[in-house]
C-alpha cells in the first residue's frame, strides 16, 4: 500500500512536467547539420569549499559524455549575484542557452542538478518551452522525480553512513525542503527508509517532515546517539550553519539538548559519484530524446 501511495505521487509529481517539457520538433528545428550541446544546471552555491561537488559533477560528465559541449548555469539569482560581486560570473539558463544559441548550438540537453523537481525546476522546464521554437530542447530530470530512482537514492544514502555505525545508532538526513508539493517526496523518502533501516530519518529546513518529527521518533527508538547528512547537493551554506554548526538553533545542539549526540558528515550528495551516477543516467536518457519517468 505503501509502495502504491509512492508510487503515485511520483506519478503525479512527474505528470506535471511531462506536459511542459515534452518538445515538439518542427521541421526547420532538423534541417542542416545538428550541433549539440549539454546544459548542466544547479541551484548554485557561493561556499567555495562546496564546490567540491559541483567540480566532482563536471569531471564525471566530461568521462561520461565524452567530448560533449558542456555548458553551467545556476538558478539562484542570489547566489549568482553573490559570486559576481567576487568576480566569478556565472550564467543563467537563460543567458547559458541564448550563449549557446549564438554559438551555433541548435540541440540542447538541459540537465537539472536538483534533488527534486520543485519551484526551481518548474522554472527551468518554463525556460525550455520558451526556446523549443528555436532549438531542439529536451529537460533531464531531477535526481529524484520517480519511484526507480527514489528508491536508487534512498539505498544510495544509506550507504554513506560510517562504517563504524551501530544499528542502535540513527542516520539523519537534512533534505532542503519546499513550500512546493514536490515536497511530498521527502515524505515518501522517510517511508522508504523505515522500511530500509528503522534508525534512519530524513528532515527538511524547509519542509516536512521536520526535525521536531525525527526527535519524537529517535525518542521513541531510545536513540543517543546520530549521523547527520545532508541530502543536499553541496555541503553548503545549510549544512554547515543550520545542520552542523554549535549554533543554538543548529540541528546538532537542538538534538544535543534532547540528549543526542550529533555527529555531522559534511558531504554533499554529489560528491558521491554513485548519487551523480543517477543524474547523468537522468541526462543520457534526455540525450536519447526520452523522458525517463
Ligand atoms: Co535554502
Amino acid at each position: 500500500m505503501k509502495k502504491i501511495l509512492i508510487m503515485v505521487v511520483c506519478a503525479a509529481l512527474a505528470g506535471c512536467c511531462k506536459l511542459s517539457c515534452e518538445k515538439k520538433v518542427t521541421k526547420k528545428d532538423l534541417e542542416g547539420e545538428v550541433k549539440e550541446a549539454i546544459l548542466l544546471v544547479a541551484f548554485g552555491t557561493s561556499e567555495k569549499s562546496a564546490q567540491v561537488s559541483f567540480t566532482n559533477i563536471a569531471r564525471l560528465a566530461a568521462k561520461r559524455f565524452k567530448g560533449a559541449e558542456i555548458q553551467w548555469a545556476y538558478t539562484s539569482h542570489i547566489i549568482r549575484k553573490k559570486l559576481a560581486k567576487q568576480g566569478q560570473i556565472i550564467l543563467s539558463p537563460v543567458e547559458a542557452i541564448d550563449k549557446l544559441i549564438a554559438e551555433g548550438y541548435n540541440k540542447l540537453t538541459i540537465q537539472s542538478l536538483h534533488t527534486i523537481p520543485g519551484a526551481e525546476f518548474d522554472d527551468l522546464c518554463k525556460v525550455a518551452e520558451s526556446y523549443k521554437d528555436r532549438v531542439i530542447i529536451s529537460i533531464g530530470q531531477p535526481l529524484v522525480a520517480n519511484y526507480a530512482n527514489l528508491d536508487r537514492v534512498v539505498d544510495l544514502m544509506l550507504e554513506q553512513a560510517p562504517k563504524e555505525r551501530k544499528a542502535d545508532e540513527a542516520i539523519i538526513f537534512m533534505g532542503h525542503g519546499t513550500h512546493h508539493y514536490a515536497n511530498l517526496i521527502d515524505v515518501a523518502f522517510q517511508a522508504l527508509l523505515n522500511d530500509k533501516d528503522k534508525n534512519s530519518f530524513i528532515g527538511t529546513v524547509e519542509g516536512n517532515p521536520t526535525l521536531d518529527d525525527i526527535i519524537k521518533k529517535c525518542k521513541a527508538n531510545n536513540i543517543k546517539k546520530a549521523y547527520l547528512i545532508p541530502f543536499m547537493s553541496v555541503a553548503g551554506d545549510h549544512a554547515k550553519n543550520d545542520m552542523a554548526s554549535d549554533e543554538d538553533d543548529s540541528w546538532k545542539s537542538i538534538l544535543k539538548k534532547n540528549g543526542i549526540t550529533a555527529i555531522p558528515i559534511l558531504k554533499g550528495t554529489a560528491e558521491n559519484d554513485k548519487i551523480v551516477d543517477v543524474w547523468l543516467d537522468n541526462c543520457a536518457e534526455a540525450l536519447k530524446g526520452k523522458s525517463n519517468h
